[in-house]
């Protein structure tokens, strides 16, 4: 019996739906914590290549019972697409996947404030994904949300939506100056959406305590990172939900007392989406080849990332804020061909040396980083099917990184396939 959590230990998109998936067939359940269709996760198997962005990645390995946890913001719009996603390509989710009726649901004036949020930011925009995350948890935080429960009472959902929309129609035109919206038209769309999720509309956390009773493995999977993160991440620049640890106890129903292991998943080198502060970035023909070798194209969106250097001080920093014992390394493949590869071992403050990651507003945006040099290994890891036949190059670089994390690099991933993975 163990219950571990999975968390991106950079800005997103490290890779965590291919260790979920592979830790999924070890799993009796997979609960997604925080965040909602913001997230895109690329599983590839059988020649399939899926993204998923509400349903946990461990849905399409064994036979792990997958929920949607009260801490995601779920579009009902989305999940049946989805749904019908996944059950096209011949995985049922009959008895294996539930949502919890806390969980708040995301409706189309969330996707409209969030748009026109950013609008009226100007040069200062999120740079969000615009899939109404951070209104849907502004009316969650603001007591006024929709939660999955409601959907199956007409009477009260009717009566929600009416009362958000008359609000909201007010914002819309008095202080956006956009057209307002229509209650009925809401309902009109979303009552035959609500009767397809309701089956799977249930008290997830009490399933949760029963099967901690019954002794069920469970894997908490985080969604973004640890540095998207809106208490301990790069704010104002950073999603609306904790992706961190203690996120997942919040997000789930699990108490901390269960949590047995913090997996950090980071790749090999860094990126970012969106704006705000990111110390290696590189804007020259490394970070160019990052991207092509990464292919380094949003999975929500399809906007390309930002690429760097691995960042070392703020890795430490995810590690300490999560209790990360074991890092997941992945796209190590994609460092293959360089001839040198840098880390970022401390930051440049006002011409002071420092590791400390720096929390206050803005801080970030003036560090300057500072290197350590490592040769290019000029091998394919792919080719490695054990830690010891990685190329002497790579297993110093990942020997470098465990000595300043602290933290035990358990799995690598040399490559995007389900066998592509060294798990020590
Ligand atoms: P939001 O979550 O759509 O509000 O976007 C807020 C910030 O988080 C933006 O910088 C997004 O690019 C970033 N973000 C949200 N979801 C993801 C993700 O799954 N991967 C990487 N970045 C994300």
């Amino acid at each position: 019996m163990s219950t571990n959590i999975i968390i991106g230990a950079q800005w997103g998109d490290e890779g965590k739906g291919k260790i979920v998936d592979l830790l999924s067939k070890d799993s009796d359940f997979v609960v997604r914590y925080q965040g909602g269709a913001n997230a895109g996760h690329t599983i590839k198997f059988d020649d399939k290549e899926v993204v998923l962005h509400l349903i946990p990645s461990g849905i399409f390995n064994g036979d792990a019972v997958c929920i949607i946890g009260n801490g995601v913001v779920v579009d009902p719009a989305a999940l049946v697409d989805e749904i019908k996603g996944v059950e096209k390509i011949g995985t049922s989710l009959k008895d294996r996947f539930f949502i919890s009726s806390s969980a708040h649901v995301i409706l189309p004036y969330h996707k409209i404030l969030d748009n026109v949020r950013e609008k009226s930011r100007g040069d200062d925009a999120i740079g969000t994904t615009g899939r109404g995350i951070g209104p849907a948890y502004v009316s969650k935080v603001a007591r006024v949300g929709i939660r999955m429960g409601d959907l199956l009472d007409d009477a009260r959902l009717t009566e929600l939506v009416q009362t958000n929309v008359n609000e909201i129609n007010k914002a819309l035109k008095h202080v956006h100056n956009e057209p307002e919206i229509d209650a009925d038209d809401i309902l009109f769309n979303l009552r035959p959406i609500a009767s397809q999720i309701a089956p799977y509309i249930c008290n997830t956390t009490t399933l949760l305590h029963k099967a901690l009773a019954d002794g069920k493995d469970i894997l908490l999977e985080g969604a973004q990172g640890s540095l998207l993160d809106v208490d301990h991440g790069t704010y104002p620049f950073v999603t609306s939900s904790s992706p961190t640890a203690g996120g997942a106890c919040v997000g789930s129903g699990v108490p901390p007392t269960a949590i047995d292991h913090a997996i950090g998943i980071t790749k090999a080198y860094s990126t970012r989406v969106g704006n705000g502060p990111y110390p290696t970035e590189l804007h020259d023909e490394t970070g160019k080849k990052l991207r092509k070798n990464g292919a380094e194209f949003g999975a929500t969106t399809g906007r390309p990332r930002r690429c760097g250097w691995l960042d070392l001080v703020a890795l430490k920093y995810a590690v300490d804020l999560n209790g990360m014992d074991q890092l997941a390394l992945t796209k190590m493949d994609v460092l293959d061909d360089f001839d040198e590869i840098k880390v970022c071992t401390h930051y440049l403050v006002n011409g002071e040396k420092t590791d400390v990651y720096p929390v206050e507003t803005g801080a970030l945006e003036n560090v300057e980083p500072v290197y350590k040099s490592f040769p290019g290994w000029k091998a394919s890891c792919l080719e490695a099917s054990t830690y010891d036949e990685l190329p002497d190059n790579a297993k110093t670089y990942i020997s470098f990184i465990e000595e300043y994390t602290g933290s035990y690099c358990s799995i690598i991933s040399t490559g995007p396939g389900r066998t592509q993975t060294i798990v020590r």
